[in-house]
C-alpha cells in the first residue's frame, strides 16, 4: 500500500515490519536497525547478499552518539556542513549496532537524509533505520513511490510517499576508518565540495567494487536496466548494432542519427544536477521502449557528472 501516514509508518517499523521510505537521494527499504529479525527481512525482500552492509539513518548526530557510535572529528566537520544531505559517513560502529546491519564489519555507515517526511518519521522513533535502496538487488534504484510499488507491490507492507526524490542519485559515501578519508561511492554530493571542506584530497583507491574486500557491497554490476546498455556515440557503434532498435539517453541535445522520439534528454539546460535527478527514471523509461540497445552518452567528468558516469558504467557491465 502507498500512503502518506507517518505515524502508521512509525508503528509498523516499531513492530518489526518493513516500510519503504522517501529520501532526497532514492527511496529506501527500511527496518528498525536494532531488530535483527526485521533487518533480515530487508535482505530477504531485496535478494541482497548477506555480506553487503546497510546504511543506518537517523535525524540527528546526537542520536548516533547516544547509540555508542564514535564519530571522528573530521567526519563531524563534514556532517556539520552537509547533514542533513546526500552524504554517508562510515565510522567505527561501537557495540550497540547488530552485526547483521554491518554484515559483520567493525564499521557502520551513517546518514541523515534531507527530506521533510523522512525527518518527521525519524524524529518520531527512537531507533535508527537500516535502509538500502528500495530495489531488487542489482536493479535500478527507485526515485518515486510508484517505482517501489512497480517492483515489490504488496510485498512491502507500506510505502511512505514523499514525492519524487530531489537529488535522484544515492548518497556519496566517505569512510573514516583509515588514516585518510576515503571515497567509497560517488553520489549525490560532489567530491569537489567535500574536498573543499576537508581541505585535502580524498583517497580514491577504495571506491567500492567486486575486488575491494573492505567494501564488499558495491558490486560492480549494478543499476542495471533489463535492456543492454552501452556508453558512447552512435558513430562508434559497430555496424550490426547501428541497425538494431536503439533508444538513447543524452545530456542536453539530440543525436542526429537517431529519431528524436527515441531519445531521452536529461537536461535541456545542460545542468548536471538536473540530469542526475532524472537519470534513474530515464533508465526505467528507456527499458519500456523494448529496444535492442540503450545508448548512453558519456557525461562531463565534473560535479555530479562523475557519479552519473559511475552509474552508467555499472549498468553497462551487466
Ligand atoms: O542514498 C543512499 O545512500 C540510499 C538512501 C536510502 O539512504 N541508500 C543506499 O543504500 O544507497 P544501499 O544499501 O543501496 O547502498 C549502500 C552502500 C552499499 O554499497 C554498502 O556496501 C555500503 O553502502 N556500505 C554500507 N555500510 C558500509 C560499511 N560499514 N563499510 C563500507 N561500505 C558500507
Ligand atoms: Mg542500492
Amino acid at each position: 500500500m502507498i500512503g502518506t501516514d507517518i505515524l502508521y509508518a512509525a508503528n509498523l517499523l516499531t513492530n518489526g515490519e518493513l516500510v519503504a521510505i522517501p529520501t532526497e537521494t532514492v527511496y529506501g527499504l527500511a527496518a528498525n536497525a536494532f531488530n535483527g529479525a526485521a533487518v533480515a527481512k530487508i535482505y530477504e525482500t531485496k535478494g541482497r547478499p548477506q555480506f553487503n552492509p546497510l546504511i543506518i539513518h537517523s535525524n540527528s548526530f546526537e542520536k548516533f552518539l547516544s547509540w555508542g557510535i564514535q564519530i571522528p572529528e573530521e567526519a563531524l566537520k563534514l556532517a556539520e556542513k552537509f547533514s542533513p544531505g546526500p552524504l554517508t559517513l562510515v565510522v567505527p560502529k561501537g557495540n550497540k549496532i547488530p552485526d547483521i546491519v554491518t554484515a559483520g564489519h567493525p564499521s557502520v555507515a551513517l546518514r541523515i537524509p534531507n527530506h521533510k517526511t523522512c525527518l518527521e518519521l525519524l524524529s518520531a522513533i527512537d531507533f535508527p533505520l537500516a535502509a538500502p535502496s528500495a530495489n531488487v538487488s542489482g536493479s535500478i534504484s527507485p526515485t518515486s513511490a510508484q517505482h517501489v510499488y512497480e517492483q515489490f507491490g504488496e510485498k512491502i507492507p507500506y510505502i511512505l510517499d514523499g514525492g519524487t526524490c530531489s537529488i535522484g542519485l544515492e548518497s556519496t559515501i566517505i569512510s573514516f576508518t583509515g588514516n585518510t578519508p576515503a571515497l567509497l561511492r560517488l553520489g549525490g554530493l560532489a567530491i569537489e565540495e567535500i574536498e573543499n571542506v576537508l581541505g585535502k584530497t580524498l583517497d580514491k583507491s577504495k571506491i567500492l567494487n567486486n575486488e575491494n574486500p573492505e567494501a564488499p557491497g558495491m558490486l560492480s554490476r549494478h543499476y542495471a536496466p533489463k535492456t543492454r546498455l552501452v556508453i558512447g556515440n552512435f558513430e562508434d557503434l559497430p555496424t550490426n548494432l547501428k541497425e538494431r532498435k536503439i533508444v538513447s539517453i543524452r545530456f542536453k541535445d539530440y543525436d542526429k542519427h537517431i529519431p528524436h522520439s527515441e531519445q531521452i534528454i536529461l537536461s535541456k539546460n545542460a545542468n548536471l544536477n538536473e540530469a542526475a535527478q532524472v537519470l534513474f527514471s530515464a533508465m526505467r523509461t528507456a527499458d519500456k521502449f523494448q529496444a535492442d540497445l540503450i545508448l548512453a552518452e558519456k557525461f562531463p567528468e565534473t560535479g555530479l557528472g562523475l557519479a552519473i558516469n559511475d552509474r552508467l558504467k555499472r549498468a553497462e557491465l551487466s
